[in-house]
């Protein structure tokens, strides 16, 4: 059933295990009807609004088609581009762009301005990658290790890297859906003392594990998806010459898989850096998923605009 009509998704916190769930067959559904050419325009005449104050290709792509695909439309909106950009407020705009479209896509630097973008908000507003959360990415994420292992339950994975946004919306996602996540992180990148609590409450309800450690070695062992990301994020380019030498024993490559499962998929929710914290090797070798799973973006991301804009 599908109760999310008129809601927001702000962190994925805020939904229940079904309602995950009901997404993800959703997405099994709509990928399908694509990829038959069936006509599936449930957002006929919807329109959805895109702000972006932080650069994209796959989440601005995949939205925009995403909203052609059903039928609607979709307008860019760089931050930049905007009075926002000048000083106009976030409830304000908030306020105006309710009045014209029947949803709100934010990428942001603050989680705060997606929170009071969705308090100032008549329409739902989707997070689409915040400094603390990319809950979308962590979407396509489990509906791709859903199709390839046919469930969650009981399934292990792997991040290795940066404890920040990918981080913590994976280790809520697999919370919810009873995914056992170990995250391995340099010393001093731990993911938010908060958030893994949070996970952890999640986590008591599906019977998940939610680990943080130090080792890759540990992490990965045994892991049915082996996932990593950009060692240097949006907005922290000033850091990059100390997080190559903190983030250095974090690399995902052959020797590291060795201890997944010999089954174990590679995970990236791209822009990727061969040679920094994957290798060419593992990344375009065959166990590597990368643009099955950033196309599940499409697939998903429309699965969650039908449910809360139909
Ligand atoms: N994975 C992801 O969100 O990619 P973009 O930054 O290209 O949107
Ligand atoms: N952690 C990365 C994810 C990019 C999709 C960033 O915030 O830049």
């Amino acid at each position: 059933m599908n109760n999310l009509k008129g809601r927001n998704l702000l962190t994925l916190s805020e939904y229940t295990t079904d309602e995950i769930m009901y997404i993800l067959e959703k997405a099994i559904e709509l990928k399908k009807m694509q990829k038959e050419g069936t006509v599936h325009h449930y957002l006929q005449g919807k329109t959805l609004a895109m702000i972006f104050e932080k650069s994209s290709t796959r989440t601005r792509v995949s939205f925009e088609v995403g909203m052609q695909q059903l039928g609607g439309h979709a307008l860019f909106l760089s931050r930049a581009d905007i009075q926002l950009g000048r000083g106009e407020t976030v409830p304000d705009t908030a306020k105006v762009l309710s009045r014209y479209v029947d949803g709100i896509m934010i990428r942001a630097h603050e989680h705060e301005s997606v929170k009071e973008l969705a308090n100032n908000s008549d329409v739902p507003v989707i997070n689409a990658l915040t400094d603390d959360y990319h809950p979308c990415q962590a979407l396509a994420d489990l509906l791709t290790l859903y199709e390839v292992k046919g469930s969650l339950k009981g399934k292990k994975l792997a991040y290795v890297g940066d404890g920040n946004n990918v981080a913590h919306s994976l280790m809520i996602a697999c919370a919810k859906t009873g995914v056992d996540c170990t995250v391995a992180v340099p010393m001093g990148y731990e993911p938010k003392q908060e958030i893994f609590d949070q996970a952890k409450v999640f986590a008591k309800m599906t019977g998940a594990t939610i680990e943080v450690t130090h080792d890759p070695q540990t992490a990965v062992a045994g892991a049915d998806a082996v996932y990593t990301d950009v060692w240097t994020s949006m907005g922290w380019e000033d850091e990059t010459e100390v997080r190559l030498k903190a983030f250095a024993p974090y690399q995902v490559n052959a020797e590291l898989m060795a201890y997944a499962d010999k089954d174990a998929m590679f995970l990236h929710c791209l822009p990727a850096k061969r040679g920094e914290e994957v290798t060419a090797e593992v990344i375009d070798g065959p166990r590597s998923l990368v643009f099955e799973e950033a196309e599940n973006r499409l697939h998903v991301q429309k699965a969650l605009l039908v449910a809360l804009m139909a």
